[in-house]
């Protein structure tokens, strides 16, 4: 079973994939983390987010690994845990420009569709149901209001005790989806077999325990 889960910035989509994954037993495949494992590194080498041919040589040179822990996934760069790292506004702000080159996409999307070979999967992204994976037995977009998108983040990060501005948070994240939507290779689009949901008054719960029943109804 082959469980793709896509959509805009910050819509909920890793939270409620991990938790189907763990309900279900499946892998869970974050996609975002392994753009976002090159971009820090791209960060480190001080290799500009618009020079393609230095980070399709960089994305060759490093290893992005994912290891199964009891507290979750990790996401690990050559030997070095990053799964914080990656989180930091430095990347998140420049990841999208990272993502957007194709022989980078090329490289990422190689290694996505091959660790979706060995088992059960729920994968997460943004070009997952069109590009990576477009025979996946469910297809899920979630969508919710910038607002609702970037209030759910400004919570998060206050209770994480990170500094938060609510407007900036706001810009940021329609800047991403636009450069992630607006791209030529693999943009951020619905596929046609998608089931959309809009998970802007829904809870977390609540989305699961729709994709899980779809993913049922798929079986
Ligand atoms: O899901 P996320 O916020 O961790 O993703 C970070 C960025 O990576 C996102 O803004 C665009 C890019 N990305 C992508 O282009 N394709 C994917 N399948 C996953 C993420």
């Amino acid at each position: 079973m082959k469980v793709a889960i896509d959509g805009p910035a910050a819509a909920g989509k890793s939270t409620v994939a991990k938790k189907v994954a763990n309900q279900l037993s499946y892998v869970y495949i974050d996609t975002g983390a392994m753009y976002r494992a090159l971009t820090l590194q791209a960060l480190r080498e001080g290799i500009d987010p618009n020079d393609e041919q230095g980070l399709s040589h960089l994305a060759k040179r490093v290893t992005i690994s994912f290891k199964y822990q009891e507290h979750g996934q990790d996401v690990f760069l050559n030997d070095e845990n990053v799964s914080q790292a990656v989180r930091q506004t430095d990347v998140t702000n420049h990841v999208s420009d990272v993502a957007k080159h194709k022989s980078v996409r090329d490289h990422m999307v190689a290694m996505q569709r091959e660790l979706a070979e060995v088992a059960n999967v729920v994968m997460d992204g943004r070009d997952i149901g069109t590009y990576v994976l477009p025979q996946a037995d469910v297809k899920v977009f979630l969508i919710a209001s910038v607002e609702e998108r970037a209030e759910r983040r400004h919570t998060e990060n206050l209770q994480k005790g990170i500094e938060s501005d609510l407007e900036e948070l706001k810009r940021d994240i329609e800047r991403r989806d636009q450069i992630d939507s607006e791209r030529e290779m693999a943009p951020l689009i619905q596929a046609d077999d998608a089931i959309e949901i809009d998970t802007t008054s829904l809870s977390i719960d609540d989305v699961t325990n729709q994709i899980l029943s779809l993913i049922q109804q798929a079986q």
